[in-house]
């Protein structure tokens, strides 16, 4: 089953804990709840881009032109579709489904790469065809959770080509040894960033892209007059002071740790894919469907792969939570797993 339009959100119900949205916090911390709330009292004028398009800009050590301050990574993929004419699109997969549904919106012809489980998931430059023009992958990849080398991604740069990194997971790991963010020298790289994952930010629809001032200026030219709220402008320069990467850097942290906890306690007969570097895990369990089924009767979420392009309903991703969490999960998906019906009791 191939719904690209499905995630984590439509997982979830009353009642049952989410470990389908791979968001960190059930609210953004108390200081950005407050930077919030004195922005809603300016509301009354028209947004001013320009303090938080300086501190993005400085915190990733590029000029003011080559950043694009947009509602959310989502919106990014929209104006990429919008604003480019690409003879052939290629798209690495498994991964975010939205740019793949952007392009196709936009009559694009869109070519899939798929990686392997086989293989770790592992990017493979080569396999992506020499004449796409444009070419999409997430790093670290959801649902996979895989980190590509920052060497194998910019290997897929050229002249002639847009590479969109979607590195809205990127703050989840500590260091972000992998992120093109600052990389200036590459032709054609469009890092797409979020404040939604890391903030606990979903619903202000807060995000920004980094690339050659022409491309940005082709996307912004898309855009509607004020594109941004007031709320989310205060948001983006509040999330780029050193001191909230520097808390966003400690959250990394604390996601190792915790990623580390649940991956120990799960049932042996559970495959963990990859190698997890980002605040998700992506399991293949036997009898996945069912399992996913037990597991929301017993009150927790998580989220079906069947709908990633590659992956079957043995596949589900979980969200890194605290161990408080994880580890009654663990205990849940064990019982769950172990109550399998053996071979000869299936009707
Ligand atoms: C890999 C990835 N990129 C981008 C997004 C969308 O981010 P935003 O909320 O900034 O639109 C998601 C949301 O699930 C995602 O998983």
């Amino acid at each position: 089953m191939t719904d690209l339009s499905h995630h984590g959100d439509a997982e979830l119900a009353d009642g049952l804990v989410d470990l389908a949205v791979n968001v960190r916090a059930d609210a953004p911390p108390a200081w950005l709840r407050a930077v919030l709330h004195a922005s809603v009292d300016a509301a009354a004028s028209y947004p001013d881009p320009a303090p938080a398009r300086a501190a993005v800009a400085a915190a990733h050590g590029r000029p003011e032109d080559e950043v694009l301050l947009a509602a959310g990574a989502a919106e990014v993929f929209v104006l990429v579709a919008r604003a480019l004419r690409p003879r052939l699109a290629a798209v690495v997969h498994p991964s975010f489904t939205e740019p793949e549904v952007a392009l196709r919106a936009a009559g694009h012809p869109v070519t899939r790469v798929q990686l392997r489980g086989d293989d770790g998931w592992r990017l493979d430059p080569t396999a992506v065809p020499e004449d796409a023009d444009l070419v999409v992958l997430g790093n670290p990849t959801n649902p996979t959770s895989v980190l590509h080398p920052a060497d194998a991604v910019a290997a897929l740069a050229r002249p002639g080509r847009v590479l969109v990194v979607d590195e809205a997971f990127a703050d989840t790991v500590p260091g972000e040894p992998a992120s093109l963010a600052a990389r200036r020298d590459l032709p054609g790289v469009l890092v797409v960033r979020s404040l939604t994952k890391t903030w606990g930010l979903a619903g202000l629809r807060v995000g920004y892209a980094l690339g050659p001032a022409a491309l940005i200026a082709r996307l912004a030219a898309q855009q509607p007059h004020w594109p941004v709220s007031t709320p989310a402008l205060a948001a983006l320069a509040a999330c780029s002071t050193p001191a909230a990467r520097a808390e966003a850097e400690a959250a990394a942290h604390d996601l190792e740790t915790w990623r580390a906890t649940l991956l120990a306690d799960l049932p042996p007969s559970v495959v963990v894919e990859g190698s997890p570097r980002s605040s998700f895990v992506l399991l293949r369990v036997p009898d996945g469907l069912r399992v996913r089924e037990e597991l929301r009767r017993c009150g927790w979420a998580v989220r079906r792969g069947d709908t990633f392009p590659g992956l079957t309903g043995d596949h589900l991703r979980v969200a890194v939570r605290r161990p408080e969490v994880s580890l009654p999960f663990a205990a849940a998906l064990t019982d769950v797993v172990r109550a399998a019906p053996t071979p000869e009791e299936v009707p």
